[in-house]
C-alpha cells in the first residue's frame, strides 16, 4: 500500500512538472497592432495650443470631440487617463489649461 502511495505521489509530480511545461506554451504572449482613427484636424480657438501640442500624438482630434458634452471633472478623469494609463507625456504645467479648454469647448475641432 506504501509502495503505491509512493508511486502515486511520482505520477503527480510528473504530470505537474509536465502539465506546467504546456501551459507556459499554451500562454506564449503574442504582439497585437491596431490603428486608431486619424485625420488632420487640430484643436481650434482660443487655449488650444497645449491640446494641440499633447493630445495627437496618438488619436486625432475627432476622436477627443466625438465625446458627447462632458463636464470638467469628466474631462479631468479622461485626461488623467491618458497620462495615467496610456502614458501620454503631458507636461504638468499643461494639465490644467488643458481640462479647461475640453471643458469649454465641447464641440472645438469638429
Ligand atoms: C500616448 C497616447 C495617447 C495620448 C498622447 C493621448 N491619448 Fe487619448 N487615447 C489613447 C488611447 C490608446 C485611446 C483609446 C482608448 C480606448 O479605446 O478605450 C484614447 C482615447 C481617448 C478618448 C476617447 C474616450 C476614452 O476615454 O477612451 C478621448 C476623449 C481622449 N483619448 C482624449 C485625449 C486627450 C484630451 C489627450 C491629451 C491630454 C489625449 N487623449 C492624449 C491614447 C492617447
Amino acid at each position: 500500500m506504501q509502495r503505491f502511495a509512493q508511486s502515486l505521489t511520482i505520477l503527480c509530480a510528473v504530470t505537474l512538472l509536465t502539465g506546467t511545461a504546456d501551459a507556459k506554451d499554451a500562454f506564449d504572449l503574442k504582439s497585437e497592432s491596431f490603428d486608431l482613427p486619424t485625420g488632420d484636424r487640430t484643436f481650434i480657438g482660443a487655449g488650444a495650443d497645449p491640446v494641440n501640442n499633447n493630445c495627437l500624438t496618438c488619436h486625432s482630434a475627432e476622436m477627443v470631440m466625438v465625446q458627447p458634452k462632458l463636464s470638467k471633472a469628466n474631462w479631468e478623469g479622461i485626461v488623467k487617463k491618458m497620462i495615467n494609463v496610456y502614458k501620454a507625456p503631458v507636461p504638468d504645467e499643461d494639465v490644467g489649461p488643458i481640462i479647461e479648454y475640453l471643458s469649454n469647448h465641447p464641440t472645438a475641432g469638429r
